[in-house]
């Protein structure tokens, strides 16, 4: 790829162009994608978060989804990552909404159980084990735990489940009464969810383990008490992936289009409105054939599809080179591309967003030039 970034003959105009995701028009299909900034206290979002995402929301993304919020105290990934519980937790993010949509924009909650993805060593009760499918995300003697595993933890039992799943349907309630225009569910990168879809974390033998369909159970039974709870008309999204952490970034969990379906076809009768395909590089085909992971999302659900994962930038997310400086990138040509072909809905953009709050204004004013390039900086405070 090209060092320079790309001309301004590239017409973006598509980009700004409104989209219905589950009846929740968004203005613009550029997406700030979830990020989680662990400057929370008590569960309490801190102050400089209001600004932080109203100036995205001004800087041209239609849509912002928040960073993961916990859905109960076993699930919180570390002690400073915000909840949803009414009082302090659900006030702040009042603020944020109104914020957000006093300049136009969307605001989604992502929530989030990271099973036996939880930091237990930074969690708010690190003498809890953490909860997921099995005790051991990955068994010691899988050639894939040399790319490294989650601690052991304590296998759910049913009664874990059925807590869990209320967890999750409370914390959606509670972002409908705090004003979120939806929430999406975070199913990806090995968390709690992912835990259950993959083979290799879900080695349960009972009703919520075995075949792919089985394994998708506890997501379906998640959506379904969710929709119970929030009504027909408040948008329900799913996140989910194939690579995973702790740096399962070549994980093929699904193996084919035949297998997605079998995954996807249940979550959306279960009332799943939008999907959101994370990779790392939004352009990479799958499945060796012609189409992206959001392009096949879109062919199997009909429903509308977020792309993300590089846009703007020349390397893709790895854990292991948060600190590379990273430069904007000549790809934007190939999002226009991929949205004029029906291949995605909206793209997603993380790390550039981060550097470039107002990253959709400098697109659609063709300023490249003033794109700056992503440094690990931009995470050291909310600006
Ligand atoms: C600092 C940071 C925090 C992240 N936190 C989350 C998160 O809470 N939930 C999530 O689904 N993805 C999270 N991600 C992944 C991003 O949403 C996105 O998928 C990834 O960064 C690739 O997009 P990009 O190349 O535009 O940065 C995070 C990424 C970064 C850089």
């Amino acid at each position: 790829m090209s060092d320079q970034i790309e001309s301004t003959t590239v017409d973006t105009s598509i980009l700004f162009t409104p989209v219905d995701l589950g009846g929740c028009t968004v203005a613009n299909r550029i997406a700030m994608a979830p990020m989680t900034r662990n400057f929370a206290q008590d569960g309490v979002l801190a102050e400089s978060a209001i600004g932080y995402y109203r100036r995205r929301a001004e800087g041209g993304a239609g849509l912002i989804i928040t960073e993961g919020i916990a859905t109960s105290d076993i699930g919180a990934h570390t002690a400073t990552v915000p909840h949803l519980t009414p009082g302090p937790a659900a006030d702040m993010w009042r603020r944020v909404n109104d914020d957000v949509h006093a300049v136009g924009g969307k605001i989604m909650a992502q929530l989030w159980h990271t099973g036996l993805g939880r930091m237990r060593e930074f969690a708010a009760d690190p003498e809890q084990p953490s909860i997921g499918p099995v005790i051991e995300y990955l068994p010691a003697d899988t050639p894939l735990a040399a790319g490294g595993i989650h601690p052991p933890g304590r296998a759910m039992s049913q009664a874990d489940i059925d807590a869990t799943i209320d967890e999750y349907a409370a914390a959606a309630a509670n972002a409908q009464a705090a004003g979120f225009d939806g929430i999406e569910l975070h199913a990806a990168h090995g968390y709690l969810i992912d835990q259950f879809f993959w083979s290799q974390s879900n080695r349960r033998t009972d009703g919520y383990g075995g075949d792919l369909a089985q394994r998708t159970r506890f997501a379906v039974e998640i959506i379904q008490e969710i929709r119970r709870r929030v009504g027909p008309s408040f948008p329900i999204g799913l996140r989910f992936s194939q690579w995973k952490l702790p740096e399962h970034y070549t994980v093929q969990a699904l193996a084919d289009p035949a297998e997605l379906e079998v995954m996807l076809t249940p979550l959306t009768q279960a009332g799943v409105d939008f999907y959101d395909a994370s990779t790392r590089r939004y352009w990479e085909t799958e499945f060796d054939t012609e189409l992206t992971l959001a392009g096949w999302t879109k062919k199997i659900t009909g429903r509308p599809v977020i792309m993300v994962g590089s846009v703007g930038l020349a390397g893709p997310l790895d854990t292991a080179h948060m600190d590379v400086a990273v430069r904007p990138e000549a790809n934007l040509g190939r999002v226009v591309a991929m949205i004029e072909t029906g291949r995605a809905d909206l793209v997603g953009v993380g790390r550039a967003m981060l550097s470039n709050p107002d990253w959709g204004n400098k697109v659609r004013a063709g300023d490249y030039a003033a794109l700056v390039p992503y440094d690990v900086q931009a995470l050291a405070s909310h600006w």
